[in-house]
C-alpha cells in the first residue's frame, strides 16, 4: 500500500508535490490560438517519485516522469509516463520505495548492492531517430516517441562508457551529436570522455581527456572548431569522504577553469585556461569570435553545496547572472568575464539551429531560484546580445515557470522568429498549463495556453521535436 508524501517536504509539495497518475487526453482546452505552424511534441522531464522516499529525498534520484505535449492543426495532445527504469519496477512491484535516493547504503535489504539505472529524469532529446531519456550518472533511457513507453537502456552499440551527460549539443551545420561523460571509470578522477556521435547515430570519434581536478561538470558547449568544457571547483574525493567529509564540496581556492579542445583533435590537444571561481550549472551557448571564444552561461559566485570544512556560502552568492566569458588565449589573463544581465536567471536556452554559431538571443527562467529566497522561478527572458536588452513576461501571482523551449516558426525563418513552449504551474488551480509565446514579443505575454487538469511538477529541461 503506498503511503502519503511527506507533506512538509519543500521538494515534495506544492509546485513538486508528486503526480500519481499516468493518463492520455487528446484534446486540451485551449486559451487563445495555438499558432497553425506549430507542429511537432514538447517532451518535458523532472524529477517525479513513485513512492514516498526512503530515508532524505534527493530529487537528483528521484523516478522520470516525461510530460508530452503534441501541437498540431491547432491542438494540443498531452500524455505522460513514467521512465519504467529497473528500480521503478520493482518498487512497482514492491508497492513502495526500495531504493535510497541519497545513499545506496540505505537501499532496502531486497536490493541490497543492486546497480541502479538512474533515474533518467534530467533532459530528454532526440537524435539519429531516437528519443533518449537522459540523466548523466547512467546510460540514456530510449523512449517510444509516440507511446512514451520506455524501451531499456540504450549504449549507442556498447560505445558509451556507462553513462552521458545530460546536456548533449547537436552541431546545426553537421548534424553531429556531441557528449561527454564525468567519471567515465566510475571513480572519482578528472578525466572526462568526450563522445562524438554522427548524424545516423554511430559514435565516430570517442576521446577521454584529463582535466584539471575531479569536479562534477554538469554542461559543456560547442563551437564551429571547438569543444568547451567549463569545470568549476565543486569536487569529488574519496579521500575526503573517507576521512568522515562530503565526497562532493565547494573548494573555491582552486580556479575555474576553460577547456578547449579542436572538434577534430585528439585528447592530448585540449588546453586547460584558469577562470576566476564561481559556479556555472547551465551554458547557454559558444562561439567563435576570430582569434576569441565566448562562452555565455548563467554563473553564481558559489554553489549551495558546503565547503570541504562544512562552511556554506551566503545565500546572496547562490543568485545565478547571465555572464559571458571571452578567451583570449594569447592573453596574459586568458579568460574574462562579464555580468550581461543584472535579472536572476537560470535554464538558458536558444534557437538550436545557432548552437556553436555567432548568435543574437537567448532564453532564460528568470526572478527565483538558490539565493532569491524562490525555489520557483517567475519569469521568462529574451536576452538580445546586440542590444544588451533583457525583455521580460512576468508569469501572473502565484504561477511559476518551466524552462522555455524555442520553436522557430519555420525552417527558415530568421534567427528568433518563432515561440516558446513553457509549462506554467498554477498555485491557485493546483494544475499546470503549456503557455505559448511569441519569442519575438514574449512580453505580450502568451498567444495561446492549453490547460491540464493537474500538475507538471517542477522539472528540469525538455525538447521539441517537429514532426516529421
Ligand atoms: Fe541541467
Amino acid at each position: 500500500m503506498a503511503t502519503p508524501f511527506p507533506a512538509d517536504h519543500p521538494l515534495l509539495s506544492g509546485a513538486f508535490e508528486p503526480l500519481r497518475m499516468e493518463c492520455d487526453c487528446p484534446d486540451l482546452m485551449i486559451e487563445g490560438e495555438i499558432p497553425p505552424e506549430l507542429s511537432g511534441t514538447l517532451y518535458r522531464i523532472g524529477p517525479n517519485p513513485q513512492f514516498a522516499p526512503l530515508g532524505t529525498y534527493n530529487p537528483l534520484q528521484g523516478d522520470g516522469m516525461i510530460h508530452g505535449f503534441t501541437i498540431g492543426g491547432g491542438r494540443v495532445a498531452y500524455r505522460n509516463r513514467w521512465v519504467r527504469t529497473r528500480q521503478w519496477s520493482l518498487e512497482r512491484q514492491a508497492g513502495r520505495a526500495l531504493f535510497s535516493t541519497s545513499d545506496p547504503r540505505a537501499h532496502d535489504a531486497s536490493v541490497a548492492g543492486m546497480e541502479s539505472q538512474g533515474a533518467a529524469n534530467t533532459h530528454i532529446v532526440a537524435h539519429a531517430g531516437r528519443l533518449l531519456a537522459l540523466e548523466e550518472g547512467h546510460l540514456p533511457i530510449e523512449i517510444n516517441p509516440l507511446t512514451l513507453e520506455t524501451l531499456g537502456p540504450f549504449d549507442f552499440g556498447a560505445r558509451l562508457p556507462g553513462a552521458m551527460t545530460a546536456h548533449p549539443k547537436v552541431c546545426p551545420e553537421t548534424g553531429e551529436m556531441f557528449a561527454f561523460t564525468n567519471f567515465p571509470f566510475q571513480r572519482f578522477d578528472a578525466t572526462l570522455a568526450l563522445q562524438v556521435i554522427d548524424a545516423a547515430g554511430a559514435v565516430v570519434r570517442p576521446a577521454s581527456l584529463v582535466g584539471p581536478y575531479p569536479a562534477f561538470v554538469h554542461d559543456f558547449a560547442i563551437t564551429r572548431r571547438h569543444v568547451v568544457f567549463v569545470v568549476c571547483p565543486l569536487t569529488l574525493s574519496l579521500e575526503r569522504l573517507r576521512a568522515g567529509g562530503p565526497p562532493l564540496a565547494w573548494e573555491p581556492d582552486r580556479s575555474a577553469f576553460l577547456g578547449l579542445m579542436p572538434r577534430t583533435g585528439a585528447a592530448e590537444d585540449v588546453l586547460w585556461f584558469p577562470a576566476p571561481a564561481c559556479m556555472a550549472w547551465h551554458l547557454m551557448n559558444a562561439h567563435e569570435d576570430g582569434g576569441l571564444i565566448h562562452v555565455d552561461l548563467c554563473q553564481q559566485a558559489a554553489p549551495a553545496f558546503p565547503s570541504a570544512d562544512g562552511t556554506s556560502a551566503p545565500e546572496a552568492d547562490l543568485r545565478q547572472f547571465l555572464t559571458r566569458w571571452t578567451l583570449d588565449p594569447g592573453s596574459a589573463q586568458p579568460v574574462s568575464a562579464r555580468r550581461l544581465s543584472d535579472l536572476v536567471c537560470e535554464y538558458p536556452r536558444i534557437d538550436e539551429r545557432r548552437t556553436g554559431l555567432s548568435y543574437r538571443y537567448g532564453y532564460v527562467a528568470a526572478l527565483g531560484g538558490p539565493g532569491t529566497g524562490d525555489m520557483l522561478h517567475r519569469a521568462i527572458g529574451r536576452y538580445d546580445h546586440a542590444s544588451g536588452e533583457m525583455r521580460l513576461w512576468r508569469a501572473p501571482d502565484r504561477q511559476a515557470v518551466s524552462e522555455p523551449v524555442f520553436v522557430a516558426r519555420s525552417a527558415a525563418a530568421p534567427e528568433g522568429d518563432g515561440y516558446l513552449l513553457v509549462a506554467v504551474f498554477d498555485e491557485a488551480r493546483n494544475a499546470s498549463h503549456l503557455a505559448v509565446l511569441d519569442a519575438q514579443r514574449i512580453e505580450a505575454g502568451p498567444v495561446a495556453q492549453a490547460h491540464l487538469d493537474h500538475r507538471v511538477p517542477a522539472g528540469f529541461h525538455g525538447s521539441f521535436v517537429p514532426t516529421a
